[in-house]
């Protein structure tokens, strides 16, 4: 079994927003997944696994930290350290671009995520209410680099 982890190219958007749907109760359209492959500031990285992307992790580079926007794995590849390993790439991207900060949210009810997020390190910072469409709770974290 050989995985890569490499940016998304347009080339895989079908196969992300297959994904995307799969893992997301309120998935980003196409036209998101385009902003974020245009901008500067943004980076898709897929994790393929023998030719077949097995989840992605987006992320923002902006003034120093890095703010994670979405992290999925196709349901068939959960629990087999896909999520883990875009984190670990990640977090060996912060370090060579000494990022200062990542801080991330998710709904308080995401067990799974939480749980692979306090298991990189990242501790609880706030708590916006009422956040989501259908009024679930966000959860923000961070982890600080470098100290
Ligand atoms: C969260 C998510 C990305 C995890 O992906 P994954 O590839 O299955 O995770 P991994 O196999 O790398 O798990 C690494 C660790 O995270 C934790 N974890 C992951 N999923 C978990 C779950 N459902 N329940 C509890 N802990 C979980 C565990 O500590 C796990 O280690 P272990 O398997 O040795 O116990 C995946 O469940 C997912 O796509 N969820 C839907 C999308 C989502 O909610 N994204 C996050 C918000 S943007």
């Amino acid at each position: 079994m050989t995985a890569t982890i490499r940016p998304m190219q347009p080339a895989d958007m079908n196969r992300v927003l297959a994904i995307e749907r799969q893992c997301h109760g309120y998935p980003w359209p196409e036209e998101i997944f385009n902003d974020e492959l245009a901008a500067d500031h943004a980076h898709i990285d897929v994790l393929e696994e023998d030719g077949e992307i097995a989840g992605y992790l987006c992320w923002w580079l902006i003034a120093g930290e890095i703010e994670i926007q979405n992290v999925a794995t196709a349901l068939r590849y959960r629990r087999r350290g896909v999520g883990r390993r875009l984190m670990e790439y990640l977090l060996a991207e912060a370090a060579r671009l000494e990022v200062s900060r990542m801080l991330l949210e998710v709904r308080v009810g995401n067990v799974g995520a939480i749980a692979l997020y306090r298991a990189f390190g990242f501790t609880d910072c706030g708590l916006r209410r009422t956040y989501y469409p259908d009024g679930e709770d966000a959860l923000l974290m961070e982890k600080f680099l470098g100290e």
